[in-house]
Protein backbone atom coordinates (compact mmCIF):
# COMPACT_ATOMS: atom_id res chain seq x y z
CA UNK A 1 0.00 0.00 0.00
CA UNK A 2 2.72 2.42 0.89
CA UNK A 3 4.92 1.72 -2.14
CA UNK A 4 3.99 4.64 -3.97
CA UNK A 5 5.24 7.03 -1.35
CA UNK A 6 8.16 9.42 -3.20
CA UNK A 7 11.26 9.47 -1.16
CA UNK A 8 10.96 13.60 0.16
CA UNK A 9 14.54 15.29 0.59
CA UNK A 10 15.96 15.83 3.90
CA UNK A 11 14.67 19.39 5.63
CA UNK A 12 16.99 22.04 4.29
CA UNK A 13 17.60 23.30 8.19
CA UNK A 14 17.17 20.10 9.97
CA UNK A 15 19.09 18.00 7.54
CA UNK A 16 22.07 19.96 8.24
CA UNK A 17 22.00 18.80 11.75
CA UNK A 18 22.30 15.02 10.99
CA UNK A 19 25.06 15.77 8.62
CA UNK A 20 26.61 17.93 11.07
CA UNK A 21 26.34 14.93 14.15
CA UNK A 22 27.59 12.36 11.32
CA UNK A 23 30.99 14.45 10.53
CA UNK A 24 33.52 13.21 12.48
CA UNK A 25 35.97 16.29 12.33
CA UNK A 26 36.96 17.38 15.68
CA UNK A 27 37.07 21.13 14.22
CA UNK A 28 33.89 21.38 12.66
CA UNK A 29 31.57 24.49 13.17
CA UNK A 30 27.69 24.53 13.16
CA UNK A 31 26.90 27.90 11.73
CA UNK A 32 23.12 26.15 10.15
CA UNK A 33 19.86 25.61 12.78
CA UNK A 34 18.80 28.97 14.91
CA UNK A 35 20.15 27.91 18.48
CA UNK A 36 21.99 30.07 20.01
CA UNK A 37 25.16 28.97 21.13
CA UNK A 38 27.38 30.56 24.41
CA UNK A 39 31.12 30.48 24.28
CA UNK A 40 31.69 26.61 24.81
CA UNK A 41 29.51 26.10 21.95
CA UNK A 42 26.90 24.89 23.95
CA UNK A 43 22.64 25.61 24.15
CA UNK A 44 22.85 26.09 27.59
CA UNK A 45 19.44 25.93 30.23
CA UNK A 46 18.44 29.65 31.17
CA UNK A 47 19.01 30.05 34.88
CA UNK A 48 15.97 31.76 34.65
CA UNK A 49 14.29 28.38 33.48
CA UNK A 50 15.88 26.20 35.88
CA UNK A 51 14.46 27.92 38.50
CA UNK A 52 11.25 27.89 37.73
CA UNK A 53 11.32 23.97 36.89
CA UNK A 54 12.62 23.61 40.68
CA UNK A 55 9.55 25.88 41.57
CA UNK A 56 7.28 23.72 39.98
CA UNK A 57 8.68 20.38 40.85
CA UNK A 58 8.88 21.68 44.72
CA UNK A 59 4.32 22.99 44.03
CA UNK A 60 1.98 19.95 44.12
CA UNK A 61 1.20 20.30 40.51
CA UNK A 62 -0.90 17.74 38.34
CA UNK A 63 -0.68 16.41 34.68
CA UNK A 64 -4.00 17.05 33.66
CA UNK A 65 -5.36 18.42 30.66
CA UNK A 66 -4.81 22.13 30.30
CA UNK A 67 -7.92 24.42 28.74
CA UNK A 68 -7.82 24.07 24.49
CA UNK A 69 -5.95 27.42 24.59
CA UNK A 70 -3.73 26.86 27.26
CA UNK A 71 -3.27 28.32 30.30
CA UNK A 72 -5.18 31.25 31.06
CA UNK A 73 -2.17 33.23 33.22
CA UNK A 74 0.16 32.30 30.64
CA UNK A 75 -2.00 33.33 28.09
CA UNK A 76 -2.41 36.93 29.70
CA UNK A 77 1.15 37.12 30.57
CA UNK A 78 2.01 36.36 26.45
CA UNK A 79 -0.59 39.21 25.65
CA UNK A 80 0.95 41.61 27.60
CA UNK A 81 4.57 40.35 26.52
CA UNK A 82 3.83 41.76 23.16
CA UNK A 83 1.31 44.60 23.36
CA UNK A 84 2.92 46.20 26.62
CA UNK A 85 0.66 48.67 28.18
CA UNK A 86 -1.86 48.86 24.86
CA UNK A 87 -3.06 45.86 26.60
CA UNK A 88 -4.75 48.17 29.20
CA UNK A 89 -6.55 50.27 26.74
CA UNK A 90 -9.94 49.94 26.43
CA UNK A 91 -10.85 50.00 22.64
CA UNK A 92 -7.65 46.94 22.37
CA UNK A 93 -9.16 43.70 22.53
CA UNK A 94 -6.64 40.68 22.31
CA UNK A 95 -7.04 37.11 22.78
CA UNK A 96 -4.31 34.51 23.22
CA UNK A 97 -4.06 30.88 22.95
CA UNK A 98 -0.72 28.98 23.73
CA UNK A 99 0.59 26.48 21.27
CA UNK A 100 3.15 24.34 21.01
CA UNK A 101 5.80 26.58 19.37
CA UNK A 102 6.03 29.03 16.62
CA UNK A 103 5.53 26.58 14.09
CA UNK A 104 1.96 25.62 15.30
CA UNK A 105 1.11 28.99 15.60
CA UNK A 106 1.98 29.61 11.95
CA UNK A 107 0.33 26.72 11.27
CA UNK A 108 -3.27 27.70 12.99
CA UNK A 109 -3.06 31.10 11.70
CA UNK A 110 -3.30 30.14 8.31
CA UNK A 111 -6.10 27.62 8.86
CA UNK A 112 -7.74 30.26 10.59
CA UNK A 113 -7.34 32.65 7.23
CA UNK A 114 -8.51 29.87 5.18
CA UNK A 115 -11.82 28.34 7.07
CA UNK A 116 -13.27 31.13 8.73
CA UNK A 117 -12.61 34.11 6.21
CA UNK A 118 -11.49 32.26 2.78
CA UNK A 119 -8.27 33.84 2.42
CA UNK A 120 -7.02 31.91 -0.81
CA UNK A 121 -3.26 33.63 -0.91
CA UNK A 122 -0.28 34.60 1.39
CA UNK A 123 2.37 36.87 0.52
CA UNK A 124 5.95 36.71 2.53
CA UNK A 125 9.11 37.66 2.41
CA UNK A 126 11.88 36.65 -0.54
CA UNK A 127 13.84 35.27 1.11
CA UNK A 128 12.08 33.79 4.33
CA UNK A 129 12.60 30.75 6.68
CA UNK A 130 12.57 27.82 4.55
CA UNK A 131 9.79 26.36 6.68
CA UNK A 132 7.24 29.29 5.67
CA UNK A 133 6.31 28.20 2.17
CA UNK A 134 5.44 24.83 3.67
CA UNK A 135 3.61 25.53 6.44
CA UNK A 136 1.13 27.61 4.26
CA UNK A 137 1.06 25.30 1.43
CA UNK A 138 0.24 22.54 4.02
CA UNK A 139 -2.79 25.32 4.96
CA UNK A 140 -4.07 25.31 1.82
CA UNK A 141 -3.01 28.66 0.90
CA UNK A 142 -1.39 29.74 -2.49
CA UNK A 143 1.84 31.46 -1.77
CA UNK A 144 3.36 34.53 -3.23
CA UNK A 145 6.58 36.48 -2.70
CA UNK A 146 7.00 40.24 -2.18
CA UNK A 147 10.47 41.11 -2.79
CA UNK A 148 12.92 42.28 0.16
CA UNK A 149 16.61 42.48 -0.65
CA UNK A 150 18.53 44.89 -2.72
CA UNK A 151 20.73 43.39 -5.65
CA UNK A 152 23.76 42.17 -3.33
CA UNK A 153 21.19 40.30 -1.05
CA UNK A 154 22.31 41.73 2.20
CA UNK A 155 20.34 44.90 2.42
CA UNK A 156 16.84 46.13 2.45
CA UNK A 157 15.70 47.23 -0.82
CA UNK A 158 12.50 49.02 0.74
CA UNK A 159 11.39 50.44 -2.44
CA UNK A 160 11.17 47.23 -4.37
CA UNK A 161 9.32 46.31 -1.17
CA UNK A 162 6.43 48.16 -1.98
CA UNK A 163 6.34 48.27 -5.63
CA UNK A 164 5.98 44.47 -5.01
CA UNK A 165 3.16 44.93 -2.55
CA UNK A 166 1.29 46.55 -5.50
CA UNK A 167 0.23 42.82 -6.96
CA UNK A 168 -1.78 42.30 -3.60
CA UNK A 169 -5.51 42.09 -3.77
CA UNK A 170 -7.81 43.01 -0.96
CA UNK A 171 -8.56 39.89 0.96
CA UNK A 172 -4.77 38.55 1.03
CA UNK A 173 -2.66 37.48 3.83
CA UNK A 174 0.87 38.97 4.38
CA UNK A 175 3.26 37.42 6.60
CA UNK A 176 5.74 39.47 8.23
CA UNK A 177 8.68 39.05 10.50
CA UNK A 178 8.41 41.38 13.39
CA UNK A 179 12.06 41.79 14.51
CA UNK A 180 15.62 39.60 13.24
CA UNK A 181 13.78 38.84 10.20
CA UNK A 182 14.95 34.52 9.74
CA UNK A 183 17.22 34.43 7.11
CA UNK A 184 18.71 37.83 6.51
CA UNK A 185 18.99 39.10 9.96
CA UNK A 186 18.09 42.71 7.65
CA UNK A 187 14.90 44.40 8.74
CA UNK A 188 13.03 47.83 8.47
CA UNK A 189 13.85 50.87 10.14
CA UNK A 190 10.43 52.12 12.46
CA UNK A 191 9.83 54.28 9.85
CA UNK A 192 9.79 52.24 6.97
CA UNK A 193 7.36 49.95 9.16
CA UNK A 194 4.86 52.66 9.49
CA UNK A 195 4.98 52.94 5.92
CA UNK A 196 4.27 49.34 5.66
CA UNK A 197 1.66 49.62 8.67
CA UNK A 198 -0.07 51.63 6.47
CA UNK A 199 0.06 49.77 2.75
CA UNK A 200 -1.57 46.67 4.93
CA UNK A 201 -4.14 48.85 5.97
CA UNK A 202 -4.86 50.19 2.40
CA UNK A 203 -4.86 47.36 0.73
CA UNK A 204 -6.86 45.79 3.01
CA UNK A 205 -4.41 42.75 3.82
CA UNK A 206 -4.48 40.84 6.54
CA UNK A 207 -1.50 40.88 8.71
CA UNK A 208 0.55 37.62 10.67
CA UNK A 209 3.25 39.21 12.29
CA UNK A 210 5.52 36.11 13.10
CA UNK A 211 7.61 37.08 16.64
CA UNK A 212 10.38 34.24 17.58
CA UNK A 213 13.14 36.65 18.57
CA UNK A 214 11.69 39.01 20.91
CA UNK A 215 14.49 40.45 22.95
CA UNK A 216 16.58 39.61 20.15
CA UNK A 217 16.69 43.08 17.97
CA UNK A 218 16.86 46.00 20.49
CA UNK A 219 15.07 45.31 23.27
CA UNK A 220 12.20 42.87 24.85
CA UNK A 221 9.57 46.65 23.98
CA UNK A 222 11.39 47.89 21.20
CA UNK A 223 11.52 44.68 18.93
CA UNK A 224 7.21 45.01 19.25
CA UNK A 225 7.09 48.33 17.69
CA UNK A 226 5.54 46.68 14.76
CA UNK A 227 2.91 45.23 16.37
CA UNK A 228 2.16 47.61 18.56
CA UNK A 229 2.29 50.23 15.75
CA UNK A 230 -0.30 48.35 13.83
CA UNK A 231 -2.48 48.08 16.58
CA UNK A 232 -2.64 51.52 17.69
CA UNK A 233 -3.32 52.74 14.54
CA UNK A 234 -6.04 50.74 14.69
CA UNK A 235 -5.14 47.65 12.94
CA UNK A 236 -6.43 44.34 13.43
CA UNK A 237 -3.26 41.36 13.51
CA UNK A 238 -2.65 37.78 13.87
CA UNK A 239 0.84 37.86 16.10
CA UNK A 240 2.77 34.59 16.03
CA UNK A 241 4.71 34.11 18.73
CA UNK A 242 7.43 31.63 20.45
CA UNK A 243 9.68 31.19 23.36
CA UNK A 244 12.03 28.80 21.38
CA UNK A 245 15.12 31.54 21.03
CA UNK A 246 14.25 34.45 24.29
CA UNK A 247 13.74 31.44 26.78
CA UNK A 248 15.91 28.58 24.97
CA UNK A 249 12.76 26.31 25.45
CA UNK A 250 13.50 24.98 21.42
CA UNK A 251 12.59 21.37 22.98
CA UNK A 252 9.22 22.51 24.80
CA UNK A 253 7.61 23.59 21.88
CA UNK A 254 6.27 26.66 23.42
CA UNK A 255 4.66 29.47 21.72
CA UNK A 256 1.72 31.62 21.54
CA UNK A 257 -1.25 32.85 18.57
CA UNK A 258 -2.46 36.29 19.71
CA UNK A 259 -5.56 37.92 17.32
CA UNK A 260 -5.96 41.79 18.61
CA UNK A 261 -8.91 43.70 17.54
CA UNK A 262 -10.97 46.69 18.83
CA UNK A 263 -13.81 45.12 19.78
CA UNK A 264 -14.50 42.28 22.86
CA UNK A 265 -17.54 40.71 20.56
CA UNK A 266 -15.02 40.30 17.60
CA UNK A 267 -12.28 38.99 20.09
CA UNK A 268 -14.76 36.45 21.68
CA UNK A 269 -15.47 35.10 18.32
CA UNK A 270 -12.07 34.86 17.34
CA UNK A 271 -11.10 33.36 20.56
CA UNK A 272 -14.07 30.62 19.66
CA UNK A 273 -12.81 29.89 16.13
CA UNK A 274 -9.33 29.28 17.30
CA UNK A 275 -10.41 26.94 20.17
CA UNK A 276 -12.08 25.08 17.26
CA UNK A 277 -9.21 24.79 15.01
CA UNK A 278 -6.79 23.80 18.12
CA UNK A 279 -9.37 21.39 19.39
CA UNK A 280 -9.50 19.53 15.61
CA UNK A 281 -5.40 19.44 15.14
CA UNK A 282 -4.25 18.76 18.84
CA UNK A 283 -6.56 18.92 21.00
CA UNK A 284 -4.71 21.15 23.87
CA UNK A 285 -0.97 22.30 24.44
CA UNK A 286 1.42 20.65 26.27
CA UNK A 287 2.12 21.64 30.05
CA UNK A 288 5.83 22.27 31.02
CA UNK A 289 7.10 24.50 28.89
CA UNK A 290 4.20 27.11 29.25
CA UNK A 291 4.56 26.36 32.78
CA UNK A 292 7.78 27.70 33.08
CA UNK A 293 7.30 30.34 30.73
CA UNK A 294 4.08 31.06 32.87
CA UNK A 295 6.10 31.02 36.19
CA UNK A 296 9.24 33.47 34.92
CA UNK A 297 6.66 36.03 33.43
CA UNK A 298 4.69 36.26 36.58
CA UNK A 299 7.60 36.35 39.21
CA UNK A 300 8.97 39.68 39.70
CA UNK A 301 12.67 37.89 40.71
CA UNK A 302 12.38 35.32 37.99
CA UNK A 303 11.27 37.86 35.58
CA UNK A 304 14.47 40.12 36.51
CA UNK A 305 16.96 37.26 35.82
CA UNK A 306 15.53 36.55 32.26
CA UNK A 307 15.79 39.94 31.16
CA UNK A 308 19.35 40.03 32.20
CA UNK A 309 20.50 36.51 30.63
CA UNK A 310 18.34 37.60 27.27
CA UNK A 311 20.45 41.30 27.55
CA UNK A 312 23.46 39.15 27.79
CA UNK A 313 22.57 36.98 24.79
CA UNK A 314 21.61 39.78 23.10
CA UNK A 315 25.06 41.50 23.49
CA UNK A 316 27.56 38.79 23.02
CA UNK A 317 25.71 37.90 19.57
CA UNK A 318 26.41 42.07 18.42
CA UNK A 319 29.73 41.51 19.95
CA UNK A 320 30.34 38.56 18.41
CA UNK A 321 29.06 40.68 14.68
CA UNK A 322 31.81 43.15 15.77
CA UNK A 323 34.47 40.57 16.19
CA UNK A 324 34.01 38.44 13.14
CA UNK A 325 33.36 41.58 10.83
CA UNK A 326 37.00 42.74 12.09
CA UNK A 327 38.53 39.36 11.10
CA UNK A 328 36.63 39.21 7.96
CA UNK A 329 37.88 42.76 6.76
CA UNK A 330 41.99 41.69 7.85
CA UNK A 331 41.89 38.82 5.68
CA UNK A 332 40.13 40.51 2.56
CA UNK A 333 40.40 44.49 3.14
CA UNK A 334 38.60 44.95 -0.71
CA UNK A 335 35.58 43.38 0.43
CA UNK A 336 32.69 45.38 2.56
CA UNK A 337 31.43 43.64 5.37
CA UNK A 338 29.55 46.35 7.00
CA UNK A 339 26.08 45.32 6.15
CA UNK A 340 26.24 42.58 8.55
CA UNK A 341 26.46 44.91 11.41
CA UNK A 342 23.29 46.92 10.26
CA UNK A 343 21.97 42.87 10.46
CA UNK A 344 20.47 42.21 13.72
CA UNK A 345 19.82 38.73 15.36
CA UNK A 346 20.80 35.56 15.68
CA UNK A 347 21.56 35.13 11.70
CA UNK A 348 23.70 36.87 8.63
CA UNK A 349 22.95 36.57 5.29
CA UNK A 350 26.28 36.56 4.70
CA UNK A 351 26.67 37.17 0.83
CA UNK A 352 28.15 32.93 0.35
CA UNK A 353 26.59 31.47 -2.57
CA UNK A 354 25.54 28.05 -2.40
CA UNK A 355 29.06 26.78 -3.84
CA UNK A 356 31.04 28.53 -1.53
CA UNK A 357 28.81 26.88 1.16
CA UNK A 358 29.12 23.92 -0.19
CA UNK A 359 33.34 24.14 -0.10
CA UNK A 360 33.13 25.32 3.74
CA UNK A 361 31.38 21.86 4.43
CA UNK A 362 33.19 19.40 2.25
CA UNK A 363 36.42 20.97 2.85
CA UNK A 364 36.33 22.43 6.46
CA UNK A 365 33.07 20.97 8.20
CA UNK A 366 32.03 24.17 8.42
CA UNK A 367 27.55 23.89 8.31
CA UNK A 368 25.92 27.12 7.09
CA UNK A 369 22.61 27.51 5.00
CA UNK A 370 23.08 26.65 1.07
CA UNK A 371 21.44 30.22 0.80
CA UNK A 372 24.19 31.74 2.32
CA UNK A 373 22.47 32.24 6.07
CA UNK A 374 25.28 31.90 9.07
CA UNK A 375 24.52 31.59 12.72
CA UNK A 376 26.53 34.02 14.05
CA UNK A 377 26.10 32.78 17.70
CA UNK A 378 27.64 29.71 16.51
CA UNK A 379 30.87 31.54 16.41
CA UNK A 380 33.39 31.67 19.71
CA UNK A 381 36.89 32.63 20.10
CA UNK A 382 37.87 29.23 19.53
CA UNK A 383 36.62 28.77 16.18
CA UNK A 384 36.81 32.19 14.79
CA UNK A 385 40.46 31.86 13.03
CA UNK A 386 39.69 29.03 11.89
CA UNK A 387 36.32 30.15 10.17
CA UNK A 388 37.44 33.71 9.00
CA UNK A 389 40.21 31.77 7.29
CA UNK A 390 38.36 29.03 5.71
CA UNK A 391 35.56 31.53 4.28
CA UNK A 392 38.47 33.57 3.14
CA UNK A 393 39.62 30.77 0.90
CA UNK A 394 36.30 30.01 -0.53
CA UNK A 395 35.15 33.72 -2.02
C1 LIG B 1 15.99 28.07 11.99
O1 LIG B 1 15.55 28.84 11.15
O2 LIG B 1 17.11 27.53 11.90
C2 LIG B 1 15.18 27.78 13.23
O3 LIG B 1 14.05 28.58 13.24
C3 LIG B 1 14.92 26.35 13.42
C4 LIG B 1 13.93 25.75 12.46
O4 LIG B 1 12.92 25.21 12.92
O5 LIG B 1 14.14 25.81 11.25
Amino acid sequence: MFKTAPLNPPDSIFGLIEQFKKDTNPEKINLSVGVYQDESGATPVMKCVRMAEQKLLDAAGTKSYLPIDGSTSYNTAVGRLILGDLDDQADVNSVTAQTPGGTVSLRLAGELLRRVFNVDTIWMSNPTWANHPKIYGAAGLNVKKYEYLDEQGTRLDFDRLVTSLEDTQPHEAILLHTVCHNPTGVDPTQEQWEQLCSIIKERQLFPIFDFAYQGFGTSIDADAFPIRRFVESGGEALICNSFSKNFGLYAERVGGITAVSHDADVSRAMLSQIKLTIRTMYSNPPLHGGAIVDAVLNDPELRTVWESELTEVRNRIQQLRDTFVNAMQTRIPEKDFQYILQQRGMFSYSGLTAEQVERLRDEYSIYALSSGRINIAGINSGNLERLCDAIAAVV
